[in-house]
């Protein structure tokens, strides 16, 4: 139906509101299309401007490692306490349930197992696969000054051109060899190297001394990967001072699901992330819950429904 001149009179035009502008929360997004800010934004809380992210994708090179030979059983009750799951299409496919929706971070390098040189690895998951899956981000491994640095650097580019052309993010874990030193100087170039050959975030591991230049000389958000098993009280301090020194969250397995309460630790590493506690006062909250998660009784008890 035409629109009259009197209909037009009735309507609200708000003509002294300016329509807003605003900017995007997240460090280096501002000039993101709208479906790469949108999978940020669920995979990083709006509110926060941080993350945490589950990593459960070791079974990609190492098999089933300790903790998680049973994804359905232990696992999956622990998903919807997580923000975002990193894992690998097989983990995903035949073991998450469809109706979880929280966003995934789809590990799609692959190849060496730790029987090989782990750097000799190639891009194991075609972008159709992962879009048909509704991930929220692709991820693989960098090898910066390792064997494979090259192969691994093109793998990266080649996901991110990939990703831009659908707006799905591209996340870069910075591997570290055992050869390699775990210092500052390492990870500000490795980080700086992932970001200027455009992904949209970084995962690396923390460094006691100077991380808070990693994290300032990195023109995208970095989240902290967990690394080995730590006593609770440890981990949730690296975590802390991670954030502290500007990480934008954690990605974390083993610091998670090869805890004793691995309910109760997701709990506290959540105040560490979000709400800044002080380590102390998160451990002291991990063993409150984990005394009430024990009571309950073993893990592989609990429904596995989501
Ligand atoms: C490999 O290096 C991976 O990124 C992992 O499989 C995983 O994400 C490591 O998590 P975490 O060290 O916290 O157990």
């Amino acid at each position: 139906m035409a629109d009259t001149d009197a209909v037009k009179e009735a309507k609200k035009f708000y003509e002294d509101i300016p329509m807003k502008t605003p900017g995007f929360f997240l460090k280096g997004a501002g000039s993101l299309d709208w479906g790469m800010k949108n999978r940020l934004a669920r995979i990083f809380n709006p509110d926060s401007g941080r993350t945490v992210m589950l990593a459960i994708d070791h079974g990609y090179f190492q098999g089933p490692t300790t903790g998680l030979e049973r994804v359905d059983l232990n696992i999956v009750p622990l998903m919807p306490m997580a923000d975002a799951l990193m894992l690998t299409r097989g983990i995903l496919r035949t073991t998450v349930p469809p109706a979880l929706t929280k966003p995934i971070v789809m590990r799609c390098s692959g190849g060496p197992s730790i029987l090989k040189e782990l750097s000799n690895e190639e891009l194991a998951v075609d972008i159709e696969d992962a879009i048909r899956m509704n991930v929220s981000a692709v991820t693989l491994q960098v090898f910066i000054g390792g064997e494979h640095e090259t192969r691994s650097v093109h793998n990266m580019t080649r996901l991110v051109d990939m990703g831009m052309r659908y707006g799905i993010p591209t996340m870069a874990v910075t591997a570290v060899g055992k050869t390699m030193t775990r210092d500052a100087q390492y990870f500000r170039l490795a980080c700086r190297i992932c970001a200027e050959l455009g992904v949209q975030f970084v995962k690396t591991y923390y460094c006691p001394e100077g991380f808070e230049t990693v994290t300032a000389s990195c023109p995208v958000p970095i989240v902290m990967a967990g690394g080995k098993k730590l006593p609770e009280l440890e981990a949730l301090t690296m975590a802390y001072n991670a954030i502290q020194r500007g990480a934008s969250g954690v990605d974390m397995g083993r610091n998670i699901f090869q805890s004793e309460a691995p309910k109760a630790m997701m709990q506290a590493i959540h105040k560490v992330v979000h709400k800044n506690m002080k380590p102390e006062d998160a451990h002291d909250l991990y063993l409150t819950l984990k005394g009430k998660e024990l009571k309950k009784g073993a893990r592989h008890a609990e429904p596995a429904a989501v």
